[in-house]
């Protein structure tokens, strides 16, 4: 089989300025600079380009260049071509100010006007809220009060909102209002990184461009399917982040969700950005879970003890820095939900994600039901292998099928065998960050890998009794398991109450 390269083609986007708040920080440098590095070198931006860092520090342009450039020779993901570098850096300047300082935005928007007639950005703007996110109302607010949201003569403004969106129902319905005061929908652009991953989309064209799955896809043939993201990533140095946070919140109405919204979603009459995300925000509607009670049934919340991930030690979960020593915030999590409409009704989703785990998986696996076993009668149960089709999103990205087959001999033996597809076996793509092809389709307006308020909404609306209920109980019921393990074993009882049970995390 050969490999083959992406054969796209793919226009450059429309002239535009990239207008990057919190322009000093770590997911400018990390990711942002390194994105869009490769959509230079890949020829996806435009002629007509800039990109203007936005940050309090008093920084000159060619200071805050000589950063990014560090910032490239440090998370780079593929080799650094000087004469890209030196092309992409030319296009930049950089306006200290916040939306706290009086008179700042309209100094900046008065940079972006000269910016803008030098560099022919026809006013298409970009802003890309890469800040913490207590700042995000106060900078939409100081962008639509210097008028920079309004969308006038031809021109568009977008507006790109990192995670978290919220911490609940209620924080991310006000954000939503209150970025809806300033912006319309249609310039709004939530990101969730997990969209910007290839196998991700996958789901989507695994499902709905091959006529092989989707008349299976339903509770006549499918038993249950089993979503994990599995990390042996510690907290770290993020303790003070995620104590106030934990895995529910970090992982489940964004990431997990939206793998089980392209999983569990019927088929969209369009391929466009208003018939997918009507889809995927009907389908987390349909999650239901009645009561705090029902949410405490449906839930295991554990934290990691010390214990060893690899070769590394890693402390106990409480003893991490800027961690409360008696916290209860979760460091993994377990939900066995069901989807109320007529495709599920009665299939189990279960859902898993947690921190210090033995090994990095990041899947979602479909069971299928066991063949009725007339003809092999003799064989016992455990000895079939169970039919997962399973989408693998790490480490290796690819899609893999399990089933049954005959052992070669004289006798009908069965053995279970897999097979499988490598995205790397067929496909050459470069390295990325995974934020390439989210900045690109902002910037030429296509929404369908970003979030709409109703999804968002949906999401949080699912996992809310689960944050009130985890409240309300406080330590009690919060399980434990060592660094390094599968999670705790109250995790395995929940499948296996429904007479299920996980795919081993390897
Ligand atoms: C982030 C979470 O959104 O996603 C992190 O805040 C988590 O806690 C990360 O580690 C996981 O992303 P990925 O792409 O490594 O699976």
């Amino acid at each position: 089989m050969t490999a083959k390269t992406a054969a796209r083609v793919v226009p450059p986007a429309d002239p535009c300025c990239f207008v990057v708040f919190g322009a000093s920080g770590d997911l400018t440098h990390r990711l942002l600079v390194p994105a869009l590095y490769n959509l230079a070198a890949a020829g996806h931006l435009p002629d007509a380009f800039s990109i203007v860092g936005v940050a309090r520090a008093e920084m000159t342009t060619a200071a805050f260049c000589e950063g990014l450039r560090k910032a490239l020779d440090r998370f780079a993901t593929r080799p650094v071509d000087p004469a890209v570098v030196d092309r992409l850096l030319s296009c930049v300047s950089y306006v200290s100010g916040g939306p706290e300082e009086p008179g700042s935005f309209d100094r900046l928007r008065d940079r972006l006007e000269v910016i803008e007639a030098q560099r022919g950005t026809r006013g298409n703007r970009l802003y890309y809220l890469a800040t913490p996110p207590t700042a995000f109302v106060p900078i939409a607010r100081a962008l639509g009060a210097a008028g920079m949201a309004r969308e006038e003569k031809g021109a568009w403004r977008r507006l790109i909102v990192e995670k978290p969106f919220g911490t609940d129902l209620a924080s991310a319905q006000a954000l939503n209002r209150a970025l809806l005061d300033m912006f319309e929908e249609h310039q709004i652009f939530r990101i969730d990184h997990y969209l910007g991953k290839e196998t991700v989309q996958n789901i989507l064209v695994l499902r709905f461009a091959n006529g092989l799955f989707e008349p299976i896809w339903n509770r006549d043939h499918i038993d249950h399917v089993q979503i994990t993201v599995a990390e042996t990533l510690a907290v770290g140095r993020r303790g003070k982040f995620y104590d106030a946070t934990g895995a529910l919140r970090d992982m489940v109405p964004n990431h997990l969700f939206q793998l089980l919204a392209l999983t569990a979603m019927e088929p969209p009459s369009r391929f466009d950005a208003t018939a997918v995300r009507r889809a995927k925000a009907a389908v987390l509607d349909e999650i239901q879970v009645e009561s705090t009670t029902e949410a405490l049934r449906r839930s295991v919340r554990g934290q990691y003890a010390a214990g060893r991930v690899g070769d590394t030690e890693v402390p106990a979960y409480r003893a991490t820095a800027d961690v409360a020593p008696d916290s209860t915030t979760e460091t993994y999590v377990a939900l066995g939900l069901e989807i109320d409409n007529w495709r599920w009704a009665g299939v189990p989703f279960f859902l898993r994600t947690g921190k210090a785990l033995g090994r990095r998986v990041s899947e979602v696996a479909i069971k299928f039901k066991q063949a009725p076993f007339a003809m092999f009668r003799h064989m016992p149960i455990e000895h079939l292998a169970e039919n997962f089709l399973t989408v693998r999103i790490a480490p290796e990205e690819g899609i893999s099928l399990q089933f049954n087959a005959k052992v070669p001999g004289p006798s009908i033996a069965i053995d279970g065998v897999n097979m499988t597809f490598q995205y790397r076996d067929y496909f050459d793509a470069a390295p990325s960050t995974g934020y390439e092809t989210l900045i690109y389709d902002c910037m030429i307006g296509d929404a369908i890998l970003f979030q709409r308020a109703d999804g968002v909404e949906a999401g949080w609306r699912a996992v809310q009794p689960f944050l009130d209920a985890w409240r309300e109980a406080g330590a009690d019921g919060l399980c434990v398991y060592d660094a390094g393990s599968e999670g705790p074993q109250e995790a395995h009882d929940l499948v296996g109450n429904h007479g299920r049970r996980w795919r081993p995390i390897r």
